[in-house]
């Protein structure tokens, strides 16, 4: 089968490398890509809102399975946009996307289908969010409604900080603003809960915890993940058994009602709280770092996983997970999650050596005169598998000191509510 991955990131890399494995795979073309997929597939350099570019792409070169890695192609809605073609496009059409691409629609979607999250209320204009702030109660969360790379949620602590966040959004920060969203501060454990539908049934794909913030202890800016482990500590019979009667199920059939269906991984972005889940928010795709953390312990052929999705049939086969323990540490450029240089080698990075069970995931990277170059915010992912998170993680540490990369930094308590307390 020839196949086609959208996408640059870590996430893609990590897809890239299991498809390949797969005996179903003839050939894989990534559109970007990055450096280290160029090792494994071709690189096709074009644009992933080119739709257009895309398709005409994908009909030349006979793609017969088109992967869409990250979501804004899905909310901007390449799977309609591809339902002329017989290529299967593995993720959740435009009207499904919403889960992710409008906070609103699924805190309206939650309320009418008594899927618990946090008490929310929606404001239209800055006025009466100023009015309403002052009566609120802190601390609060304030979102914008659309997609925001990571950023439009808002923690805030008192009245002034409410101000500006209201301000920033509907003074057009995260794009024009029609409305926002103050919701109640939950106060929990996160986790990351991962499935995958063909729009008839769904199965699990895994569980993990990410560590958004950039400093150890979790402590300063939010960013797209600077690590995490997988299984989540938290997960247990009881808890799987709520997360799915509670938010999936009824998340799965509204959209069926809806006249829809929900083909993708769908990410359940949860805070639990004295044993029982709240949704925080849906993602309509993987997560990145926890796909690359998650995939490594997948014991099934991933290209066939994703065709029995796109044709409904995913019920075929289980899905089955090593049980072992994986751990993912993000090298990032310097002065990430804000400005940061580009274009800083990456000299060592080829002359590491891996154990059997370690893998390094390529996200911002590029190749240029045979040199690897740093492109992007987060560069590199360091994962291990094991049954040892803590000797995993001392493994991964020495291996990333060894690429000794003065223009790089990385977390190194990554999972330490599981090897440190
Ligand atoms: P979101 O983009 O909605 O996932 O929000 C980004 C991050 O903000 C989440 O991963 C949480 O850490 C935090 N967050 C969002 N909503 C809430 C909430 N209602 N209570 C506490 N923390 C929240
Ligand atoms: N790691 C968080 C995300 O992918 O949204």
């Amino acid at each position: 089968m020839i196949v086609g991955i959208i996408g640059s990131g870590g996430r893609e890399h990590a897809i890239c490398k299991k498809v390949k494995e797969s005996s179903k795979t003839d050939k894989i073309f990534c559109i970007p890509g990055n450096a280290g997929t160029n090792n494994i597939a071709e690189n096709i350099d074009i644009k992933i809102d080119d739709f257009k570019s895309i398709k005409n792409f994908c009909l030349k070169s006979k793609i017969e399975l088109l992967i869409v890695g990250p979501e804004q192609p899905l909310v901007d809605g390449i799977v309609d946009y591809f339902q002329d073609t017989n290529i299967n496009i593995f993720g959740p059409n435009k009207l499904a996307s919403k889960l992710e691409g409008s906070k609103i629609f699924t805190k309206e979607l939650c309320k009418k289908y008594d899927i618990p999250t946090a008490n929310f209320n929606i404001f239209e204009n800055l006025k009466t969010t100023e009015l309403s702030l002052k009566n609120f109660k802190y601390p609060l969360v304030i979102k914008a409604d659309g997609l925001a790379a990571g950023k439009g949620v808002y923690i805030c602590n008192n009245y002034d900080e409410g101000l500006i966040a209201a301000r920033e959004i509907f003074n057009g920060k995260f794009g024009k603003a029609k409305n926002l969203l103050i919701e109640e501060f939950l106060d929990g454990e996160e986790m990351s809960y991962f499935v995958i539908s063909d729009g008839k049934s769904y199965q699990f794909i895994g569980s993990a915890q990410d560590h958004k913030r950039v400093g150890e202890g979790d402590k300063g800016k939010n960013t797209g993940g600077m690590g995490c482990y997988s299984p989540s500590r938290l997960l247990s019979t009881k808890l799987d058994e709520k997360i799915n009667n509670k938010i999936i199920i009824p998340t799965l059939n509204a959209i069926k009602e809806m006249g829809s269906e929900y083909i993708g991984f769908l990410y359940v972005g949860l805070m639990i709280k004295n044993d029982n889940p709240y949704l925080v928010e849906f993602n309509v795709r993987m997560g990145d770092p926890e796909c690359q953390t998650i995939l490594p312990l997948l014991k099934n052929d991933l290209c066939e996983i994703f065709f029995n999705c796109c044709i409904g049939k995913l019920s075929e086969k289980k899905i089955r997970l090593n049980d072992e323990k994986s751990i993912c540490i993000v090298v990032c450029s310097k002065g990430y999650p804000e400005n940061y240089k580009k274009n800083s080698e990456i000299s060592q990075l080829n002359k590491l050596s891996l154990k059997n069970n370690e893998y390094i995931f390529h996200a911002g990277t590029k190749l240029k005169d045979n040199k690897i170059l740093n492109s992007g915010g987060r560069v590199l992912n360091f994962v291990a598998v094991s049954n040892n998170l803590k000797k995993s993680r001392e493994s991964l540490i020495k291996l990333i000191d060894r690429l000794d990369w003065e223009d790089g930094f990385f977390r190194k308590d990554i999972a330490h509510k599981v090897i440190d307390t």
